[in-house]
Order: C-alpha cells, then sequence, then structure tokens
C-alpha cells in the first residue's frame, strides 16, 4: 500500500510495465499490458496520488542482435526504427499517459547497470565459471531440463533451444533461496494471483541453483566493468531498468524517494525473473524489494500465447482504427478476468461495444442530454436527493475503489457499468418523457433531469480511467468541466457525493459517444485474422 511520510504529501504510486523486446512492432498482446497499467495509472491519480508510471523498451540480447543482422542494419539503428516508428506511437495508439519511457541502450541505463554489478562483485555475488545447457533465444532463457518439451523444444515458443557451453560470470542466487521464502511467506500479496504465488514459493522450494549473469557470445549489450569480454546478460540488464529509470546509479536522491516499485505489471511468461531474480538481485544489493509483482494471463492465438517471435500478433491500429481506443481498453479488461488467459474476437469484441458501450452508457448520455436540451434549454435544473441512487452510487465507487486495489479490474468496471444499467432502469421507469407532455409534473421532470444528469456526472468520473476519450466528451456536454474543472482532477474517492452538478449548468447534446460500428469509416484492419 502506498503511504505517505507526512499528511500533507500526497501518497504516491510507482507502477511499470514490463520493458519490450524491439525484435518486431508491438501486437495486442504488449498493448494489454501497457493499458492496464494505464488504467491503474488514472485511476490512483483520480485519488489523489502522486503515480509514476513507467515503461519501455529492452533492446539488447541476443535476439534483437539477431534480427538486426538478418534486416542488414546495425543493432542500433534497428531499436532506434522500432522504437521511434512502432513502440513509442502504439503509446497514443492505445491513449497511454505514462510519465517516463526507458530505453535500454540510453546512457542513464547502461551507467546504472555499471554500478549495479560492480557493487554486486565487490559484495563477492559473482563469480567466474562455465555455463554449459540449453538456451531459449526467444525466452532470452538459460533453460532447466526440466522446462522443456519433449525433443528439447521451449514450452513458450515450440522452437528447440539452443546449446550453449560459455565461460560466463555466475551470480549466486542459490544463496538467497532462504531469504526470499522468508520475504513471500511474510507478504502473501507480493506475488498475485494467488496462482502465481503459488508458482513461485513451489519454484524456490526446489532450491536454486547459480545462474549465468553475463555473455561472451554476445556483443550487444552492456559490457561487464570488469570484464571487457562479456556482456551482463540481457535479462540482468532489462530486469534494472525499474531502478535506472528512477535514478539508481544516476541520481541517489530521487532513487531513494522512488524505490520501491509499488507494482510491476508482467505477463506470467516472465514471472521467475520479476519474482525471483529481480528480488534476489535487490537483496544482494541491500536494496528494497517491490510491493508487488501480478502477472496477468495471456492473450491467445488458437489456444497458445500470441507471439511475436512466433509471428501470431494482431496489431493494436487493427482494432483501434476501426472501434477507437476506448473500446480497446474497454474490451480486454471487461471481458477477460485480469489474471486468466483470454483470447480476442470480432464478434465478441462487436457485441460488448454495442451492448455495453453504444446501448448502454452512450445512449444515457445521449438521452439525458438530448431532453435537457429539448425540455430544459440546455439548463440544468436544481439539484434534489435520491437515496436510490445515492445507495447505488455508493456501493458501485466502494466496490470498484476496493477492485482496484486488488487489480481485479474487471470487477472495477463491472461495479461502475453496473450503476451506469442502474441509471438507465431509474429513466426507463421514471419516463421522463411522458413528464414532459404534463405542465403540472415540472417538478418531477426536473427532479428525473438532475438525478440522471448527476448520476452521469458520477459515471464519468468512474469510467474515466478506463475510456477517457467518451468521458472527457461526456464531461464537457454535462457543463461539468466548465462548473467542476477538468475530469482529470475528479476525485473517484469523493465521487459519490452527491449534488456535485450545479443549477444552471450548461449542458449540450453531443454526437453519440459509440456511434453505431456501420456508421464508421472501416479504416482497414478487420480483415487482419489472428495467424498471420
Ligand atoms: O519478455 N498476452 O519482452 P516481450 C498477454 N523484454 N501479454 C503479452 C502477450 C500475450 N500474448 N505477449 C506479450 C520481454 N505480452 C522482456 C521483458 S522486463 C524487465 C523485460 C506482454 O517483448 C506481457 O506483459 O517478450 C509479457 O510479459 C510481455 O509483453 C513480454 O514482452
Ligand atoms: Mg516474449
Amino acid at each position: 500500500m502506498p503511504s505517505a511520510d507526512s499528511s500533507d504529501e500526497p501518497a504516491s504510486f510507482f507502477l511499470t510495465t514490463p520493458i519490450y523486446y524491439v525484435n518486431d512492432a508491438p501486437h495486442i498482446g504488449h498493448a494489454y499490458t501497457t493499458v492496464a497499467g494505464d488504467v491503474l495509472t488514472r485511476w490512483h491519480r483520480q485519488r489523489g496520488e502522486r503515480v509514476h508510471f513507467l515503461t519501455g523498451t529492452d533492446e539488447h540480447g541476443t535476439k534483437v542482435e539477431r534480427t538486426a543482422q538478418a534486416a542488414g542494419v546495425s543493432p542500433q539503428e534497428w531499436c532506434d526504427r522500432l522504437v521511434e516508428d512502432s513502440w513509442k506511437p502504439v503509446l497514443r495508439t492505445v491513449d497511454a499517459a505514462n510519465d517516463d519511457f526507458i530505453r535500454t541502450t540510453e546512457p542513464r541505463h547502461e551507467k546504472g547497470v555499471q554500478r549495479f554489478w560492480e557493487v554486486l562483485r565487490e559484495a563477492g555475488h559473482c563469480y567466474a565459471s562455465t555455463y554449459e545447457g540449453p538456451y531459449c533465444v526467444g525466452c532470452e532463457e538459460f533453460k532447466l531440463p526440466g522446462d522443456l518439451l519433449e525433443g528439447g523444444l521451449c514450452p513458450v515458443h515450440g522452437t528447440p533451444v539452443e546449446m550453449l557451453s560459455e565461460e560466463n560470470w555466475f551470480f549466486r542466487l542459490s544463496a538467497f533461496s532462504e531469504a526470499l521464502l522468508a520475504h513471500y511467506e511474510a507478504n502473501p500479496t507480493a506475488v498475485q494471483p494467488e496462482s502465481a504465488y503459488n508458482e513461485v514459493v513451489s519454484f524456490i522450494k526446489q532450491g536454486l541453483q547459480d545462474i549465468s549473469m553475463s555473455r561472451s557470445s554476445v556483443a550487444w549489450g552492456v559490457p561487464l566493468p570488469w570484464d571487457a569480454s562479456q556482456v551482463v546478460y540481457v535479462w540482468f540488464d532489462a530486469l534494472l531498468n525499474y531502478a535506472t529509470a528512477v535514478g539508481f546509479g544516476t541520481d541517489d536522491e530521487r532513487f531513494a524517494q522512488t524505490w520501491p516499485a509499488d507494482v510491476h505489471l508482467v505477463g506470467k511468461d516472465i514471472l521467475r525473473f520479476h519474482a525471483i531474480y529481480w528480488p534476489a538481485m535487490l537483496l544482494a544489493a541491500g536494496l528494497p524489494l517491490p510491493r508487488q509483482v501480478f502477472a496477468h494471463g495471456w492473450l491467445l492465438v488458437g489456444g497458445e500465447k500470441m507471439s511475436k517471435t512466433k509471428l501470431t500478433g494482431i496489431a493494436p491500429s487493427a482494432i483501434v482504427d476501426h472501434f477507437g481506443s476506448d473500446a480497446f481498453r474497454y474490451y480486454f479488461l471487461r471481458a477477460i478476468p485480469f489474471g486468466s488467459d483470454g483470447s480476442f474476437s470480432w464478434e465478441d469484441m462487436s457485441a460488448r461495444y454495442k451492448s455495453e458501450l453504444a446501448d448502454q452508457f452512450g445512449n444515457l448520455a445521449s438521452r439525458l442530454t438530448s431532453m435537457v436540451e429539448r425540455y430544459r434549454d440546455g439548463v440544468l435544473p436544481a439539484p434534489v436527493p435520491n437515496e436510490q441512487l445515492s445507495a447505488a452510487l455508493q456501493q458501485a465507487a466502494s466496490d470498484a475503489d476496493t477492485a482496484i486495489d486488488v487489480l481485479d479490474l474487471q470487477s472495477a468496471i463491472n461495479a461502475a457499468m453496473g450503476f451506469v444499467r442502474t441509471v438507465n432502469n431509474y429513466v426507463t421507469e421514471t419516463e421522463p418523457w411522458k413528464l414532459a407532455k404534463d405542465e403540472a409534473r415540472a417538478g418531477d421532470l426536473d427532479a428525473v433531469l438532475y438525478c440522471t444528469a448527476e448520476s452521469l456526472r458520477a459515471a464519468a468520473v468512474l469510467l474515466n480511467p478506463v475510456i477517457p476519450k467518451a468521458c472527457s466528451v461526456l464531461w464537457s456536454s454535462l457543463g461539468a468541466e466548465a462548473q467542476l474543472g477538468p475530469i482529470s482532477e475528479q476525485r473517484v474517492d469523493q465521487v459519490a457525493r452527491w449534488g456535485q452538478l450545479p443549477a444552471g449548468a450548461r449542458v449540450t447534446k453531443s454526437d453519440p459517444l459509440f456511434p453505431r460500428l456501420d456508421e464508421l469509416s472501416d479504416a482497414g484492419g478487420r480483415e487482419t485474422a489472428p495467424g498471420g
């Protein structure tokens, strides 16, 4: 839990995504992690916390080295091109509001990596030896014989592993088994979900072996400060991004203020690195451990992990061009419990777009704004209490907030959308279009219009972290922007206070928040079938 040292200081929250390999362009699996992180970021910001959201790219190692070679360019050229043309743009595609983007080829990172390993070697945590065994380039991972499928195939990539025999420097991972076990026994939420926690604990209990922390047959990496014939093994370079990005090795004061991370969001493919190797490195350096590693599930294609290496990726823009970034963000977090595997389907996406975003949320917004325009010349009537809606709102806000704390993004969205459904039912039952025909019931109509608008005010605040573009349009058309300030500054922990929209707010009918799909220009991409 984020904790503030003094009551004046807002709580802080430091959240990370993995840094992605630049061997190819991003697919929706990478965007999934980034969007989840972005929704959490926006939620915590709307709690008034000082949030730092970090993402970036992992640029060293065999995989990138070979890809660049095959393309006939230098690794640096390859990385620069991919980062600028693909990895940074995808953040805009999915509307991610990251605070920093770290590249492992930046001097601030390379300096920190060298400093870190220098410290560990001086403390006696590294020694020279020979590594002999299997390596998967797709995973950039030294494999244990028990990890492999029959025929020596990597279980993640289904490709043959390579046999390595190299003089390397080793990290004394085995020395940290007990300390790690003790840490996880004392902190059962330090790895989530529970299945991931159990996997990590049982892996440690099998006994940890020392592991190569350098490579001699790879040139594209950070040179070992004490042995120029070796570069730091790409994972023991990449994991350090979480520390170097906030000043480790270059700005000690900033590092001390920001570290440790509150949540490392990762896919379950890289759980072991984050929940075993990384904390062991930190223990060796005498640094605090991250508060939580959360391993989410995989987006699948034909029952297997969607993958750059296997060329089964769908580009995020193929979906965003058609449905918009809000719907993209909403769909994956709403449809798949965070922590479980799931598949993308155009049919399911279209169905939820229509029934949830357009028919429930969008339609409620256009019903209300057009009624206030038509019946009250766009001027919001005075606040009135409504116990039923207030109670439903209070419940929804508190359920959503509780769910966010355990990274149950699906339940958080369901809580907000459940409230939207309640408000729709309220409008249907109170039949304002009938009240409008009866001059004697003008007061009742005022009340229904106010309560619906005020409910939409709250729904916009609660859904803003997930669908920020639509909520910001709604915010303006409720006249809330002018009265209450920017939506991004609305506090989710005060959203249930009834009566925030004042009398006289200028309500204007806006274009549909989620237009009918057949009215959208088909910007292409619908033909992009998984597997291509
Ligand atoms: O592993 N479903 O980078 P990477 C869900 N550079 N999430 C997916 C996914 C899928 N099918 N495919 C990828 C690396 N992801 C290392 C990380 S961190 C210090 C270094 C997401 O390009 C998910 O978050 O292979 C996964 O863990 C990450 O992308 C792996 O990206
Ligand atoms: Mg991968």
